[in-house]
């Protein structure tokens, strides 16, 4: 580790707006770590699927604290089964806690002794590193969120339904900022990227403006 704090680069926002192309770009841009915060509440849901737990806080929890990190290298967290699970044990106060110190502790010392982390979740910028250098909020239509998903998912082979989709991405929209533990806002001092009508090279472009701007001296 070397005696320079870690640079902090935190990136929130709805689900399938591009924040984790966007992320993991960044991060290798820069020779950052990347961090996946949304792999933690979907390995914690996948964990009480496999048990046959029902969505309760004292399993939760457990799940939670019983995380090792190769719970993140499942490859069964990608389904949108598991993501709706993890979203309601993401409302879960002592879910949230459990899981905070690995975060913290993933910014403040980024493995491989990187200079940097870029972090993307829901609550990056608010509560798990409300000290970054730069806060990006990327958020898209969910109409626009909606037909990226199904594309996503017909890729992958799944016969899914638009209007389902849909529906099921405005549920989980809404679980995830009406909740009253750690909601998805943008943070005051946040930049919004609105993706609804750039690809990812444009997201890239706006996003690394904005990040140059902030932290110039971010370049390995
Ligand atoms: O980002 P992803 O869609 O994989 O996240 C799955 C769910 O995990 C989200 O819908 C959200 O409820 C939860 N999550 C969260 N806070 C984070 C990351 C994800 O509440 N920092």
């Amino acid at each position: 580790m070397s005696a320079t704090r870690a640079r902090v680069i935190a990136i929130d926002g709805p689900a399938a707006a591009g924040k984790g192309t966007l992320a993991r770009r960044l991060a290798g841009h820069l020779g950052f770590a990347y961090l996946d915060t949304g792999l933690l509440y979907r390995a914690v849901a996948a964990r009480l699927i496999e048990a046959g737990a029902g969505i309760e806080p004292a399993a939760a929890e457990a799940a939670a604290k019983a995380l090792a990190p190769s719970d993140l290298d499942r490859s069964d967290l990608r389904g949108d089964d598991v993501a709706e699970v993890a979203s309601k044990v993401a409302a879960m106060p002592e879910v949230r806690a459990a899981l905070l110190s690995f975060q913290r502790e993933f910014a403040a010392k980024p493995p491989g002794n990187r200079p940097g982390a870029v972090l993307d979740g829901r609550d990056i910028a608010t509560v798990v590193c409300p000290g970054a250098d730069c806060k990006l909020f990327v958020t898209a239509s969910v109409e626009v969120r909606a037909l990226r998903r199904l594309k996503e998912l017909r890729q992958r082979g799944v016969d899914a339904i638009h209007t389902r989709v849909l529906r099921e991405m405005q549920e989980r929209d809404a679980r995830d900022s009406q909740r009253s533990v750690a909601p998805l806002v943008p943070a005051r001092d946040a930049v919004v990227i609105d993706t609804s009508t750039l690809d990812a090279e444009h997201a890239f472009a706006a996003a690394l403006e904005i990040v140059e701007a902030r932290m110039p001296d971010a370049h390995a």
